[in-house]
């Protein structure tokens, strides 16, 4: 098994939509990479066995991220697999919509949890091998939701301006040991995650899901396309090149012009 740690990457929630696209481009790239994500044994087994045409091994875990507990287990399985990543993506992410006065606590403690917190506790449990090393890249898929809001997403905009934050302080506490991190801000891309959206306005106004999909994307982003979850895996691949490396405590929308305006 290949452990080279200056190419071994972990990305959070990657059995899915962008970290599964993130994981094929760094795959294809050559890294090692450590596959995680809610699913059983025998889909992780299968994941990995996609993976083995490339070059570089991959691991998988399915530890539930949504505690300190479940972070740490993600690491210690990680360093098993592939060992200490010099890359961390912290991709993991779930969505609720409600207005803040209905908001469920249960949903604003779940999304505040996956989205934010474990971004910290896997960085502060990988940052001290990666300064070690005096190399590192930390990358958080933030959304556009880290720059401007939306009505009925009071926890996740809370969770990603808090993790357009932590990747500010990260940036700032790491420029020493050649570490960047940098957050990546989407507006709309094509995963599971926007489905329930999409479906939601095909049954409430009665619409095909095509259309659905057309008011969702254009009624938010000038550029009413959706990115495709590949664009995001090869902006974070950019992001580790030996030509962004003075690229460091950035936001990158990545919106079809949703936050310009
Ligand atoms: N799809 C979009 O339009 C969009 C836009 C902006 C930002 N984002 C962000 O991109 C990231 C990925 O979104 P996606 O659309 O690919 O979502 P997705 O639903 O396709 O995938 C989410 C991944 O996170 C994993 N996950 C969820 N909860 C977990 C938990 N408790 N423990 C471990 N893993 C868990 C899932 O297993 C899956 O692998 C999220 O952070 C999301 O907020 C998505």
């Amino acid at each position: 098994m290949q452990k080279d740690p200056s190419h071994a990457v972990l990305i959070t929630g990657s059995t899915s939509g962008i970290g599964l696209a993130i994981a094929h481009s760094f795959a294809r790239a050559g890294y090692a990479v450590m596959l995680h994500g809610l699913a059983t044994a025998e889909e992780g087994r299968a994941l990995c066995e996609e993976f083995s045409r490339y070059p570089g091994s991959a691991g998988f875990s399915s530890a539930d991220i949504a505690s300190e507990a479940g972070c740490a287990q993600l690491v210690a399985e990680t360093r098993e697999a592939i060992g200490n990543p010099a890359v961390l993506i912290n991709n993991a992410g779930v969505q609720f919509t409600a207005p803040a006065h209905e908001f469920p606590a249960d949903k604003w403690q779940q999304i505040l949890a996956i989205n934010l917190s474990s971004a910290f506790f896997l960085a502060r449990d990988l940052l001290p091998a990666m300064r070690t090393a005096n190399w590192g890249r930390i990358i958080n898929i933030a959304s556009v939701h880290g720059l401007v809001a939306s009505e009925h997403k009071a926890a996740y905009c809370a969770a990603k301006h808090g993790l357009v934050g932590l990747t500010k302080v990260l940036a700032l506490e790491n420029a020493d040991c050649n570490i960047t991190a940098n957050a990546i801000c989407p507006g709309w891309v094509e995963t599971p995650l926007i489905q329930p959206q999409i479906e939601n306005i095909a049954r409430e106004q009665g619409v095909d899901i095509e259309s659905a999909r057309a008011q969702l994307v254009g009624a938010k982003q000038p550029l009413a396309r959706t990115t495709s979850p590949e664009a995001i895996g090869e902006l974070a691949l950019y992001l580790c090149g030996k030509f962004a490396g003075t690229i460091t405590g950035a936001a990158l929308p990545v919106d079809g012009g949703w936050s310009a305006q």
